[in-house]
């Protein structure tokens, strides 16, 4: 059998698998169906890459012990695989599942990675806001930010980078941060080809401003969940030497929870059935 494609990667967001509340249970299983999928690609990805919400609702250890096992077959598989922070993760319970990412190569008790995609990198930022000292049921903020030695970090990034480069965050719209916002700062350089996300649930390709003075506008992805609510599914990206392509795979939409109507709703059938086959490109202007 060949191995894992370099090029090939897939991305999933917004797990929310948890081992506490019963009613929301049904997550795991459908995370179960998008790493069986995954697994049987072939070629295999070389990577797997999760922006974040990988617990439940409160990111307690006990979520994580659920997910952990699940996540691990991708990794026993000989995929790379790389996770994230999203606003209901918790680092510290995280970090008792999953201990090698105690030690960050970058930015100091953050989660910041730098992946190859293949012809481009990918620059995973850890954009949680909510604290390890908050109450174990205090979800924390839901917007997210980038603390100021991460942000020193991303603009030495930036600055040096020489193949293009996306950036990956679990918020983007809910992003705060002082002075520029963050894609006019990834925008200065002509190697950045879009920023990718999760958090909304959606598959939403989109372009975002990134500075009317230099006349930039700057692609953006929204990325779909595996299981909570919103769009259902993964996204499956290819990069080539000009650019890459992301394929949206999509099982289901519902919102909040599968059986939250009696009746299902028309709208969720004709959402799935709209999404079916859809993409979006990429090119590299540099
Ligand atoms: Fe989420």
């Amino acid at each position: 059998m060949d191995g894992p494609d370099e090029n090939l990667s897939v991305f999933i967001s917004d797990l929310h698998v948890g081992g506490v509340n019963k009613k929301l249970a049904y997550t795991r299983p459908r995370l179960e169906k998008v790493v069986n999928e995954i697994l049987a690609m072939r070629p295999l990805p070389k990577r797997v890459i999760c922006f974040g919400d990988i617990g439940l609702s409160y990111g307690l250890a006990a979520d994580y012990a659920v997910s952990r096992p699940i996540l691990q077959r991708i990794i026993d598989a000989g995929i790379d695989l790389h996770l994230t922070m999203g606003n209901h993760d918790r680092r510290s319970s995280f970090l008792k599942y999953w201990p090698e990412y105690g030690q960050n190569a970058f930015v100091p008790g953050r989660f910041t990675q730098v992946v190859s995609l293949g012809f481009a990198d990918l620059v995973l930022l850890d954009t949680l806001k909510g604290t390890d000292d908050r109450a174990e049921n205090d979800m924390g903020p839901v917007e997210g930010t980038i603390d100021p030695a991460q942000l020193a970090w991303f603009e030495k990034f930036i600055s040096e980078a020489k193949r293009p480069f996306f950036v990956g965050s679990h918020q983007f719209r809910d992003l705060y941060i002082e002075g520029a916002k963050p894609i006019a700062r990834a925008a200065k350089s002509a190697f950045f080809a879009g920023w990718l996300y999760g958090h909304d649930h959606s598959w939403c390709p989109d372009i975002a401003v990134a500075s009317w003075g230099k006349h930039l506008i700057c692609p953006t992805l929204a990325l779909p969940s595996t299981g909570l609510w919103g769009d259902i599914g993964y996204v499956v990206f290819r990069t080539d030497a000009d650019g890459a392509t992301a394929e949206l795979v999509q099982s289901d939409f519902y919102f909040q929870t599968p059986t939250a109507h009696a009746v299902r709703p028309r709208f969720w059938a004709s959402r799935v059935q709209e999404n079916q086959g859809k993409s979006m490109r990429f090119v590299f202007e540099k």
